[in-house]
C-alpha cells in the first residue's frame, strides 16, 4: 500500500490545494490530508479545525481514496502513524522554495525514512494562496473558481460578522 499525506494549514483549502490533492490521489493508492491546527499561524487560523476538516471533505468526497485527518504533532509523527512514507506539498512560484526546502531538509533530518515531494502547481493556482484568499474575501472580491462555493460562502459570512 502506497500511502501519501498531504499536510497544511488549510485556512481555508484553495482549488491550488485540492488540483495538487486530486493528482496526488492519482499516483497514490491512499491519500490522507493532514490538516494542522496551528494555533499560532497568522494571529489563529480564521476556522475552526473541523470548518476546514469539513470544507476539504466535502470537496475531495468524488475521490475514494482520499481521507482527512487533524494533526497537532511533528509532521514526520503524524506521517509514521499513517504508514505514510511519503509528504507531497505543492510548489507554487519559486518564493515557496526556500521554505519548503528548509521544511524538507528538516523533516528529512527527523525521519530519513520519510520523503518529500513536490507536485508543481497549474499556472492558474500559481498565485493563489490562502491568505490572498481570505483578503479578497474581506474587501468583497469575487473568488469563484478560487475555493469551493461552500468556501465563499462561509468566507463571505464569516468576514461579515467579524466587522
Ligand atoms: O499550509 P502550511 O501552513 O504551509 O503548512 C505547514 C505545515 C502544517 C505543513 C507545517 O507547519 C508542519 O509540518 N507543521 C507540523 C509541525 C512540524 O512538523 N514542524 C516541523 C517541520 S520543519
Amino acid at each position: 500500500m502506497n500511502r501519501a499525506l498531504c499536510p497544511g494549514t488549510f485556512d481555508p483549502v484553495t482549488s491550488g490545494h485540492l488540483d495538487i490533492i486530486e493528482r496526488a490521489s492519482a499516483l497514490f493508492d491512499e491519500v490522507v490530508v493532514g490538516v494542522a491546527l496551528s494555533p499560532d499561524k497568522g494571529g489563529g487560523p480564521l476556522f475552526t479545525i473541523d470548518e476546514r476538516i469539513g470544507f476539504i471533505s466535502d470537496a475531495t468526497a468524488h475521490l475514494s481514496n482520499v481521507t482527512v485527518q487533524p494533526f497537532d504533532t511533528l509532521l514526520v509523527e503524524f506521517a509514521q502513524s499513517n504508514d505514510a512514507r511519503v509528504i507531497i506539498k505543492g510548489l507554487r512560484a519559486v518564493t515557496d522554495f526556500e521554505r519548503e526546502f528548509q521544511m524538507a531538509q528538516l523533516n528529512y533530518r527527523l525521519d530519513t525514512n520519510i520523503e518529500t515531494m513536490f507536485i508543481m502547481s497549474i499556472p492558474e493556482f500559481a498565485y493563489l494562496s490562502s491568505s490572498a484568499v481570505k483578503e479578497i474575501a474581506r474587501h468583497g472580491g469575487d473568488l469563484h473558481g478560487l475555493v469551493p462555493d461552500a468556501v465563499c460562502a462561509a468566507l463571505a459570512e464569516r468576514l461579515t460578522q467579524s466587522h
